[in-house]
């Protein structure tokens, strides 16, 4: 057997998904608790913040992708199973030890912003920046959000690069401008330009790179010009905000409070009286006094839960957008497949493991261990 006793352990056949596709929600969470029960601590549920509720309600440890990536690094149990998206289960793969487990229920879970920006397309910018600047590694310091995959944070830890969340952007781009006078920043161009603007880097000074067009679409002269090069990417919930919801809310209710999240356009994020990643939003309204009004600019499984949460203390929550907008990656992860990935587990046959290639490991954790020593 081995050290986390799941592959030689699996006598018992695989379970397709088929059945439990068939389960009712209530049936399934009946099979989340028992095989929980039998797995013990050798599982931890980790859960992100945009999770349905009825997927959440399992989680050991809930955050925001800084707090999620902490906790992974730290635990000790045998398999990390991630409510969540594919980076996040990456990085738990990368920064827990070789022979734990990261387990994704659905792998179809992914991230569309992530995937704005490839390895592919990121190595021909780096090419086409060599044309203008000779070497890019004396110049540029490339910086991934961490809703990127591996691939990406390994391209930045093999060229003196560096990954950041939505909590610690500021302190990395401060980081990455002392190694090097310029910051090339993917794939999210809004928490790039907020980062930036709040540092006082005008915004003639932060050009965009379109990775469909030759050169970025930039010329000579406004690469040289720039100091921060932002990915044309961007989160397709995020987007959905406008400042004139903000604008005609505030109008409504002037004493009212406005968070977003820093994903949001650069003209939300200056008319919100608070800007922050989804732990710093969870953290500031409940730290609110009581009979407070906000409105809330980030995914709405984590905006319906807060509200009903803080409902007793008379707080009035409301959604940004007039209409719905859920992740529908993270929607992915549903009762179903969770009862699934943890029956089998239980049953000592590991499902949808995400395993990160070793040489890729290494870099992408040198990128990472570069952000949790900073941040
Ligand atoms: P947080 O790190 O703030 O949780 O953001 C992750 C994310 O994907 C937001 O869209
Ligand atoms: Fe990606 Fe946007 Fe979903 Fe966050 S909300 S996981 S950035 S698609």
């Amino acid at each position: 057997m081995n050290s986390n006793g799941a592959t030689t352990q699996a006598m018992s056949q695989v379970q397709g998904f088929g059945h439990f596709a068939m389960l009712s929600d209530e049936q399934a969470e009946a099979r989340i608790t028992a095989a929980r029960a039998r797995l013990g601590q050798r599982v931890v549920l980790l859960s992100h913040h945009y999770q349905r509720e009825s997927v959440y309600r399992h989680a050991d440890l809930t955050g925001d992708s800084l707090k999620l990536a902490r906790l992974a690094a730290r635990t000790d149990a045998d398999f990390i199973l991630f409510c969540g998206v594919h980076f996040m289960a990456e990085v738990a793969d990368i920064l827990s030890r070789s022979e734990q487990i990261a387990i994704l229920p659905d792998l179809a879970a992914g991230c569309s912003m992530a995937d704005m920006a490839d390895l592919v397309k990121v190595e021909r910018c780096w090419d086409e920046l060599a044309e203008v600047f000779g070497t890019p590694d004396t110049r540029i310091t490339p910086v991934t959000y961490i809703n990127s995959a591996a691939d990406l944070k390994a391209f930045c830890g093999e060229h003196g690069g560096i990954v950041c969340t939505s909590t610690n952007a500021p302190a990395i781009i401060d980081w990455a401008l002392a190694q090097r006078e310029k910051v090339l920043f993917f794939p999210d161009q809004h928490l790039g330009r907020w980062t930036g603007f709040k540092k006082g880097i005008p915004l003639d000074q932060m050009a965009v790179w379109d990775p469909d067009l030759e050169r970025g679409g930039l010329t000579a002269k406004e690469l040289e010009h720039a100091r921060i090069l932002l990915w044309k990417g961007h989160c397709s919930v995020h987007q959905m905000f406008q400042a004139g919801h903000i604008q005609s809310w505030r109008t409504q209710y002037p004493d009212g409070f406005v968070i977003s999240h820093p994903e949001s356009n650069l003209d939300v994020c200056r008319e919100s009286d608070y800007v922050g990643s989804t732990e710093f939003i969870i953290e500031t309204i409940t730290a609110a006094p009581p009979g407070t009004r906000w409105l809330v600019g980030t995914e709405l499984n984590l905006v319906s839960r807060l509200a009903e949460r803080l409902k007793p203390q008379g707080k009035i929550i409301k959604f940004m957008a007039p209409t719905v907008c859920m992740c529908s990656t993270m929607q992915r992860i549903d009762p179903q497949h969770l009862a699934w990935a943890l029956e089998n587990l239980a049953n000592g046959n590991v499902v949808n493991p995400v395993r990160v290639p070793a040489r890729e490991a290494e870099l992408a954790r040198t990128a990472l261990t570069r952000m949790l020593e900073i941040s």
